[in-house]
């Protein structure tokens, strides 16, 4: 059996509960993508982290990740995140400049009000050339919300890992 590690970043917490999901369904480890300077999880105050991300998105700026991600212990990751500005967050390019997945596995997941998967899954393939990138999932936020347990069993059950 492969070994798999849930890879999330998630400042509300939706891309956190479908990751928890996965993890619990696979067996696989859990480990959040950790910015150094952390985000406002208050939803009250959503306009300031949709200017700070837009920011970010057009200066182009790649946010620090504070913690280390053990790449080399795994074959296969599943990676989260959510939409932000009709792309991932920019953290995700962090991610994918400082760990080459090379010969990886790569599942991809997010969480989205509207814009599904917004290309980041291609984008992905793009920036990662020698990973092997299987078909993502999607999740609406409220279905997040709600539970997904159904919803990841049946994309679970198509991607028919080891
Ligand atoms: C800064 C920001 C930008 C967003 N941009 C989009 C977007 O372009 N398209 C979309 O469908 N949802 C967008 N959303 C909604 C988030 O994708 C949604 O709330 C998601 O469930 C949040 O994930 P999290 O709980 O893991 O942080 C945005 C949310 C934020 C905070």
């Amino acid at each position: 059996m492969s070994k798999k590690l849930v890879l999330y970043f998630s400042v509300y917490s939706t891309a956190k509960a479908v990751a928890e999901e996965i993890a619990r369904q696979t067996g696989a480890d859990i480990m959040e993508i950790e910015p150094v300077t952390p985000y406002d999880s208050d939803r009250a105050h959503y306009n300031d982290l949709a200017k700070l991300a837009k920011k970010e998105h057009d200066e182009d700026q790649h946010p620090a990740i504070k913690n280390a991600i053990p790449v080399g212990n795994y074959d296969t990751f599943f990676i989260g995140y959510p939409m932000w500005w009709y792309t991932f967050p920019m953290i995700l390019y962090t991610l994918f400049d400082r760990y080459d997945f090379s010969g990886k596995t790569i599942i991809p997941f997010n969480t989205h009000m509207g814009s599904g998967d917004g290309g980041t899954y291609r984008t992905i393939r793009k920036l990662e050339p020698n990973a092997t990138v299987l078909e993502g999932l999607p999740v609406e936020m409220t279905a997040a919300e709600r539970g997904v347990a159904d919803q990841v069993s049946s994309w679970l059950k198509k991607l028919n890992l080891d």
